[in-house]
C-alpha cells in the first residue's frame, strides 16, 4: 500500500493538464484501479488481519483520494491564473474615445419652437407630406396659372392632383376644415417640404417647415407681432428686436416677412445681412377672408394669422451656417462644430 501511494505522488507530480488526472484517478481508485482492486484481497486474508488490511485501505484511498482532489485544485487554480494574467488590463494606457452624437441642430431648432408655442397653448399637428394639390394650392389662393406656384416648382406625384407638398400651408387647409367654422384653433406644424430647387448653398429640394396658424374672434395685426416677438426674443435673446416689412402671399391680407435685427452684427451691419442690420426669418400674415371662406369660417366672424418659418434658415442664422448643404450631407466634420453648442 506504501508503494502504490508513493507511486501516485511521482505520478501525480509529473503530469499538470486534467486528462491525465483523469487518467490517473481511473489507475488507482476506478473499477479496475489498482487500490480498488485490493479490496477484493480481503476475502483471502486470514480473518484477524482484515480489520486492519481493511482500515489501512480505507486510509489509503482517503489519501489517494485527497492528494487528486488537491492536484486537481491546482491544476484548476494554474489555468485560472494564466487566463487572468493573459487577460489582464493595464490601466495606465489611455482609454479609447467614444464619439458623441449631438441633437440635429435644425431639429433643435423645431423643438425650441415646439415648446414655446406649446406654453402659449398651440398644439403641435402633423400633416401629410403628400399632398392634394387643392389643400397645398387651390383653397389658399392659388388656383392653377397663378404665378405663386412658379416660386413653388413643385413634384408632381400622379397627374396633377398629387403632389410633395411644397409648403406646411396645407396643414392650416386641414385644421380649418376640421374645425367645421365653428372652433379656434391655435397650432403650429413643422413638417418636411418639397421643391423642384437645384441643391446650392441657399436652396434644397428638401427642407424643413414650420408653419403657425391662430383662428379666434378680434384678432389683429398686432397679435401676430406680439407672438412673433415672442418667438425671436426666445430663439435669439431678449435683445433681438423685430419688424414686419409688407409683402404678398396669396393666402394672407395684409401679408409680411418678418425680420429680426442681424444676430451677427447686432443690427450694425454686415455681409451675413447685406449691410441692412436686418435678417427676414418667416413669412406671415392675416389670414386671406377667401382661405377662410374656403374652409368654412365667416370672415365677419372669425380672423386668424399664420406664418411659416423655415427651420434650416433659422439654425443657419442662430449658428452661422452658410451652406444649407450641411444639414443633409451627413458630413460628421460639419456637424461636430456644432457639438453641444449650447446645452
Ligand atoms: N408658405 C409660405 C412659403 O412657403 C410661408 C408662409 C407665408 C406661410 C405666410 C404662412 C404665411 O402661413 O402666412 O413661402
Amino acid at each position: 500500500m506504501e508503494n502504490i501511494l508513493k507511486e501516485l505522488k511521482k505520478e501525480l507530480a509529473d503530469i499538470n493538464d486534467e486528462q491525465a488526472l483523469n487518467e490517473i484517478r481511473t489507475k488507482y481508485l476506478g473499477k479496475k484501479g489498482s487500490i480498488t482492486l485490493l479490496s477484493s484481497k480481503i476475502k483471502d486474508l486470514p480473518n484477524e488481519e482484515k480489520k486492519e488490511f481493511g482500515a489501512n485501505l480505507n486510509k489509503i484511498k482517503t489519501e489517494a483520494t485527497n492528494l487528486i482532489d488537491s492536484k486537481k485544485a491546482k491544476i484548476e487554480k494554474d489555468i485560472l491564473d494564466k487566463k487572468l494574467e493573459s487577460e489582464s488590463i493595464d490601466i495606465s494606457l489611455p482609454s479609447t474615445k467614444v464619439p458623441m452624437g449631438s441633437p440635429n441642430i435644425a431639429g433643435k431648432v423645431v423643438e425650441e419652437i415646439e415648446e414655446l408655442l406649446m406654453s402659449m397653448g398651440y398644439d403641435v399637428v402633423d400633416g401629410p407630406e403628400i399632398e392634394k394639390d387643392e389643400y397645398n394650392f387651390e383653397m389658399l389662393n392659388v388656383p392653377k396659372g397663378h404665378p405663386a406656384r412658379d416660386s413653388q416648382d413643385t413634384f408632381y406625384v400622379e397627374g396633377e392632383e398629387l403632389l410633395l407638398r411644397s409648403q406646411t400651408s396645407p396643414v392650416q387647409i386641414r385644421t380649418m376644415l376640421e374645425g367645421k367654422g365653428e372652433k379656434p384653433i391655435r397650432i403650429i406644424c413643422p413638417g418636411k417640404t418639397y421643391r423642384r430647387d437645384n441643391d446650392d448653398a441657399t436652396h434644397s429640394h428638401q427642407f424643413m417647415q414650420i408653419e403657425g396658424l391662430l383662428i379666434d374672434k378680434n384678432v389683429s395685426l398686432s397679435d401676430l407681432k406680439g407672438t412673433f416677438d415672442v418667438i425671436a426674443k426666445h430663439l435669439f435673446g431678449e435683445d433681438c428686436e423685430t419688424r414686419f416689412r409688407p409683402s404678398y402671399y396669396p393666402f394672407t391680407e395684409p401679408s409680411v416677412e418678418m425680420d429680426i435685427t442681424c444676430h451677427s452684427c447686432q443690427g450694425k451691419g454686415c455681409p451675413i445681412c447685406k449691410n441692412t442690420g436686418w435678417i427676414t426669418i418667416s413669412g406671415a400674415g392675416m389670414v386671406h377672408s377667401d382661405v377662410l371662406k374656403n374652409c368654412g369660417y365667416d370672415p365677419k366672424e372669425w380672423q386668424g394669422f399664420a406664418f411659416g418659418f423655415g427651420a434650416e434658415r433659422i439654425a443657419m442664422v442662430k449658428y452661422g451656417i452658410d451652406d444649407i448643404r450641411v444639414f443633409y450631407t451627413n458630413d460628421l466634420r460639419e456637424m461636430k462644430n456644432f457639438d453641444r453648442k449650447d446645452d
